[in-house]
């Protein structure tokens, strides 16, 4: 008797958690159409991550340009995919290692006409490495931003940064994206309005199990997700639970048509303009709800 007491408060506690965690979820209600996001801005076109890859994401039609982030020595965030500076620059070694100024002196440009002759332009050369500010200070509320942090410990300055610039509480003019669910889900602390995408690595994606899309329901409005490891029943599996789908990268016109019939929400690209072309049912940004 004593025992099957124990065991019905228990069964009783249990349910009562669950109901509280689907209380929570979602945290946003997506209601958008397809989006273009200009990976690293056009970076098919011109040197990632530079000032002229995102005004011609920008000229493209993007809905948002995608801005991935390293914090320098000296606590500034900057546009930079790698941890190292090598491929990207003339210089070498960890930005974390850098102040502002050292990664200041970089070119960023030069190696992009060496190794695309056809896109090369002389402006490339010696393009520097922007900071966030100094992309929020040249395009302001006029564009939609799509930024990653690429590592834990940078969401205080980027949430400060949105706020200087009144960037958050615009609709839909910033969505944040992480591989960290640490880094997500401070950031949903700091500021519960902002949609979050969780990323995924190739492997972890495969995996994916219902209770793994419930636990993201609660912080995250959506999935980036790769290109090569979804089908159609991913993608609704994921709607089923609120969760918007983007795939990453998706560059040719073949594969773009893919993702429009496998459902997909959206596209990072490094060619805007190939998604811009097909006319799909865009409105320069995904809608988001904040549950009633
Ligand atoms: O952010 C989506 C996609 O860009 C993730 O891959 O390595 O290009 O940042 P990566
Ligand atoms: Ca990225």
């Amino acid at each position: 008797m004593r025992n099957s007491l124990i065991i019905s408060f228990c069964l009783l506690a249990l349910f009562f958690a669950s109901c509280q965690g689907r209380g929570a979820a979602p945290a946003f209600v997506f209601t958008g159409d397809f989006v273009t996001i200009a990976h690293r801005g056009a970076s098919g076109h011109a040197p990632e991550h530079t000032m002229s890859a995102y005004d011609l994401a920008v000229s493209s039609g993007a809905d948002y340009i995608e801005i991935d982030l390293q914090m320098t020595k000296d606590g500034e965030l900057i546009a930079l995919h790698d941890l190292e500076v090598d491929r990207t620059t003339n210089g070498s070694g960890r930005a974390s290692l850098m102040t502002l100024k050292e990664i200041k002196a970089l070119d960023a440009g030069s190696w992009f006409n060496k190794q695309n002759p056809q896109s090369a332009e002389p402006s490339y050369e010696d393009l520097e490495i922007p900071t966030l500010e100094e992309i929020f200070q040249r395009y302001g509320t006029t564009v939609n931003y799509y930024i990653e942090t690429k590592s834990t410990g940078m969401e205080n300055k980027l949430i400060n940064l949105l706020r200087e610039y009144s960037i958050i509480g615009s609709d839909s003019k910033v969505i944040l994206q992480s591989f960290y669910s640490k880094s997500l889900k401070k950031i949903h602390r700091l500021a519960p309005g902002i949609p979050l995408i969780q990323l995924y690595r190739y492997k972890e994606q495969a995996k994916m199990t219902t209770r793994e899309l419930r636990s993201l329901e609660k912080y995250a409005a959506g999935i980036g997700a790769n290109f090569d490891m979804v089908d159609e029943e991913y993608i609704k599996k994921a709607h089923s639970h609120g969760l918007a789908v983007h795939l990453f990268t998706v560059n040719t016109d073949k594969a773009i048509q893919r993702a429009v019939e496998m459902g997909a929400d959206g596209v990072f690209t490094d060619y805007p303009e190939k998604v811009k072309r097909k006319n799909l049912l865009s409105k320069g940004g995904l809608k988001f709800k904040q549950p009633e």
